[in-house]
């Protein structure tokens, strides 16, 4: 059941079938990464340790599942949804990899980062590998339209690094420019991922535009908790290294919430927090300042906006199970 995503208390025959569709986008994406070299091999074995939850490909199937009549088996879906599943989730690794670097972070899914034990050099190109792979198997699909559309989401995810690299130590980055960063480098691919699989299945355009949009507001609010976890998040728990946007100068939504206080003396203390790095004094203030409770309310207003857009549409055991997967992103541990 790994990779299953807080799925033992839902449905049991639909849950089933989903672990047994993940198992088999597993399998595609190890013979993918197969290689006759035992060097890349043993990379490629690291870096799978980190498919821990497999929300991408879970997306692209239960959004194919939520537009296809029930009752469902396993003919509901085929290999193109699993291909698709694991090329976004090889994308999501290969961006992984490189954010570690850029990160300069050492743990991640309670390991050490390919970067932490192999050094830059072999994560850079090992982020390569995984995304030239993603799109040498997207191309076995022999459908320019899939690889259009996630070659547009990698360039967008992309942008979005760049954004938020270009803000490092911007302290008067507002709002909309995070929304517009973690719009880009996270919802994106989970937009798409819900757009694809129900494309896949047949579904009308606004039906899969519908789900596309639920994909965007899910990805929004997964990317506010992650931020939070990183200022105030437990790396025992949380099992990746955390603290790394203060550390980059990365800031994310409770912090400009806190750095947009009217009263100058606060505004100015909060300041000199930040550019010492100091961890424990930023956790506290952005606490008594209600930046962490207003970043969690933003996410929870997210999640309603995701579940909105499932309303529409008749509700089946899928279209239920994504329902829940909205409220999951948010109930991660800190
Ligand atoms: C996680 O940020 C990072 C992303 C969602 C996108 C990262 C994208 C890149 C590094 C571009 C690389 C692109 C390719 C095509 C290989 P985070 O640091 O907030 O998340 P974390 O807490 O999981 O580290
Ligand atoms: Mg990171």
């Amino acid at each position: 059941m790994r990779g299953m995503l807080h799925l033992a208390h839902l449905d049991r025959s639909i849950a089933e079938l989903l672990a047994d569709q993940l198992e088999q986008v597993g399998v595609v994406f190890e013979r993918q990464l197969a290689s006759d070299l035992s060097a890349v091999n043993g990379l490629c074995l690291h870096v799978e340790r980190y498919r821990g939850k497999m929300l991408r490909p879970t997306l692209v199937l239960l959004s194919g599942l939520a537009v296809s009549e029930e009752p469902h088996d396993e003919e509901t879906l085929n290999e193109r949804h699993r291909v698709v599943a694991a090329v976004a989730e090889m994308i999501h690794m290969a961006t992984l990899v490189h954010d570690d670097v850029l990160d300069e972070a050492d743990v991640r899914r309670q390991g050490a980062t390919v970067n932490h034990l192999w050094g830059n050099e072999t994560a850079v190109m090992l982020g390569d590998y995984l995304i030239s792979n993603a799109f040498h198997l997207c191309s076995s699909l022999g459908d320019p339209a899939v690889n259009l559309a996630l070659g547009q989401v990698t360039n967008t995810l992309c942008e979005g690094e760049l954004v938020q690299l270009h803000h490092r130590n911007d302290y008067s980055i507002d709002e909309a420019t995070y929304f517009e960063i973690v719009r880009r480098k996270t919802a994106s691919l989970i937009g798409e991922c819900c757009r694809q699989g129900a494309l896949l299945s047949g579904a009308k355009p606004e039906h899969a535009e519908s789900l596309y949009r639920y994909g965007i507001a899910l990805g929004i609010a997964f990317q506010i908790q992650d931020d939070l976890l990183d200022l105030i998040g437990d790396e025992d728990i949380v099992g990746k290294s955390l603290g790394r946007d203060l550390e980059k100068g990365k800031l994310t939504l409770p912090v400009t919430h806190l750095v947009s206080q009217a009263n100058p003396e606060d505004r100015g203390e909060s300041l000199r927090v930040l550019k010492q790095r100091d961890a424990a004094a930023l956790r506290d203030r952005l606490r008594d300042h209600g930046s962490v409770a207003y970043a969690q309310e933003t996410a929870r207003r997210f999640v309603r906006e995701a579940k909105s857009e499932l309303e529409r549409w008749p509700s089946g055991r899928a279209v239920r199970m994504l329902q829940r997967m909205a409220d999951s992103v948010i109930d991660r541990s800190y």
